[in-house]
C-alpha cells in the first residue's frame, strides 16, 4: 500500500508511544506513577453527568446532530465568555463548537494555509502546531521560547524574508510545557504585530481556567484583536472533561466560519446529549473552578518544592497543569526521563519531546493524588542518590 507523504510523514505522537512503554512495565508488576499527561484524574462536575444521562434517554438526541451546534451551547458559551473575560461575542458568527480543541487546531491550519506559506510557531510547543502546519504543505518557523525570555516568543527577532511569507502565528498561554503565563501587554504587542504584518493569532487557551494566583487573560480583550485572531477553548481541562471532547473556536469571524465548513464536510456535529452536558458545566458557579484549582493548588506546592529540593530547578507554576523543572546538569532531557522511569517507575515527560528548546527540561504533570506525588518525590529522592555520572 502506498501512504500519502503526509501519513508518512508524520511522526508517532509520543504520548501513544509513552502509553505503550507504560503498559509494558504495568504488565510486569511494576507500580507506575504516571505524571506524563495533562488528561485530569479528577472527575467531571455531577451536574454535568446527571444532565449528560438525562439527554442520552431522550431518542431525539439520538439523531444527526446540528453542524454546528445547538443555538443554547453557542449562547452558553458567549454567556461564559462575558463572564469570564467581558468580552461580549456574537453567538452563532464569533463561536464554533469542536469535538475538542485539538481538531481545532488542524483545522484552523487547514482553513488558512496554502503549500509553501510559513507559520510562525513557538518552540516548545504543543506539537499538533506544528503538524497541523506541515500537513497543510506550509512550514513552520520555529520561535524559541527562553527562560530568559519569560518563554515569550522575541517577536522582533523573525527576518522579514520570513515575515513576507509568514500568514499565521500560533501562541498559547497559560503555556504547554513551560508553564508560562502571557500578560495583556504581551498580547497587545502580538495584535499590533499581527495586524502590521497580515497575519492570523490562533491563540490556544485550553489551560484558561486552571490558574492559581492572577486569571490569564484573553487574547479578545484586546481591543481590535478580533480582526486579526482567534483563540481555541476545551472542557478538558477546564471541568475535567477530557473524556467528552468539547472544544471551542472563538474570534474572527471569517475564520470561524471557514472552519464550520471545512467541519460539516469532513464530520457531523457533537452527538447532543454531550452539548446539553457543556452546557451544564458552562452554568457551573465560578466556585466549582475555585474548590477545584484549590486542589491543583496544593498539588503544585508538592512538586515544585520537592523538585527544588532535588536540584531539579523548577519555576512556581501560575498556570495550567505542569511543573516546568530543570534535568541535571550534563544530561540529555530523554536519557534522565528514562533512567529515572526505570529506576523509580515515575514518568515524566522529556521537555524534548515538545521541540529542541525543550531540551534540559522536564514537564511534570499535577494529574495525581497528593499521596502519589509526595511517593513519586520519595522514590526520585532516592533514585537521585545513585544518579550515574554524565
Ligand atoms: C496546549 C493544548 N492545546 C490543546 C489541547 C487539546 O485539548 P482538547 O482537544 O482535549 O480540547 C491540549 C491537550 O493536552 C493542550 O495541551
Amino acid at each position: 500500500m502506498q501512504l500519502s507523504r503526509l501519513v508518512q510523514s508524520l511522526p508517532p505522537y509520543h504520548f501513544a508511544e509513552t502509553q505503550k512503554k507504560l503498559a509494558a512495565r504495568q504488565a510486569a508488576g511494576v507500580d507506575v506513577i504516571n505524571l506524563s499527561m495533562g488528561d485530569p484524574d479528577l472527575p467531571a462536575p455531577s451536574a454535568v453527568i446527571e444532565r449528560l444521562c438525562q439527554a442520552a434517554h431522550d431518542p431525539e438526541n439520538h439523531r444527526y446532530p446540528e453542524y454546528r451546534g445547538l443555538r443554547a451551547l453557542h449562547e452558553a458559551f458567549v454567556a461564559w465568555f462575558q463572564r469570564r473575560f467581558r468580552v461580549t461575542l456574537t453567538p452563532e458568527e464569533e463561536t464554533l463548537p469542536l469535538l475538542g480543541s485539538k481538531e481545532g487546531l488542524a483545522y484552523v491550519a487547514a482553513a488558512v494555509l496554502n503549500p509553501g506559506d510559513v507559520a510562525l510557531v513557538p518552540d516548545p510547543n504543543y506539537t499538533v502546531y506544528v503538524t497541523g502546519t506541515t500537513s497543510t504543505g506550509a512550514h513552520p518557523y520555529l520561535l524559541p521560547l527562553r527562560e530568559s525570555h519569560d518563554y515569550l516568543p522575541d517577536l522582533e527577532s523573525i527576518p522579514s524574508s520570513v515575515l513576507q511569507q509568514a500568514r499565521l502565528l500560533w501562541l498559547n498561554y497559560p503555556n504547554n510545557p513551560t508553564a508560562a503565563c502571557a500578560d495583556q501587554a504581551f498580547f497587545e504587542r502580538a495584535v499590533a504585530f499581527a495586524r502590521r504584518h497580515d497575519l492570523l493569532i490562533v491563540h490556544d487557551m485550553a489551560y484558561a481556567e486552571v490558574y492559581f494566583e492572577q486569571r490569564p487573560p484573553s487574547i479578545l480583550e484586546i481591543p481590535g484583536a478580533r480582526e486579526v485572531a482567534v483563540e481555541l477553548h476545551s472542557l478538558s481541562k477546564t471541568y475535567n472533561m477530557a473524556g467528552f471532547r468539547v472544544g471551542w473556536l472563538v474570534g474572527n469571524r471569517e475564520v470561524v466560519d471557514a472552519v464550520g465548513r471545512l467541519k460539516s464536510n469532513i464530520d457531523s456535529g457533537m452527538f447532543r446529549p454531550i452539548q446539553h452536558a457543556a452546557i451544564a458545566a458552562l452554568q457551573l458557579p465560578d466556585s466549582w473552578i475555585q474548590e477545584r484549582n484549590a486542589v491543583y493548588r496544593r498539588r503544585r506546592d508538592l512538586l515544585v518544592a520537592g523538585c527544588n529540593s532535588l536540584g531539579l530547578r523548577a519555576r512556581q507554576t501560575q498556570a495550567g497543569l505542569y511543573v516546568w523543572a530543570a534535568v541535571p546538569k550534563g544530561f540529555k532531557a530523554r536519557d534522565f526521563a528514562s533512567w529515572l522511569f526505570d529506576q523509580t517507575g515515575v514518568l515524566l515527560t522529556p521537555g524534548s519531546n515538545f521541540g529542541v528548546a525543550g531540551e534540559g527540561y522536564l514537564r511534570i504533570s499535577m494529574t495525581a493524588p497528593e499521596e502519589r506525588i509526595e511517593t513519586a518525590l520519595q522514590r526520585m529522592k532516592a533514585a537521585l542518590r545513585e544518579l550515574p555520572r554524565p
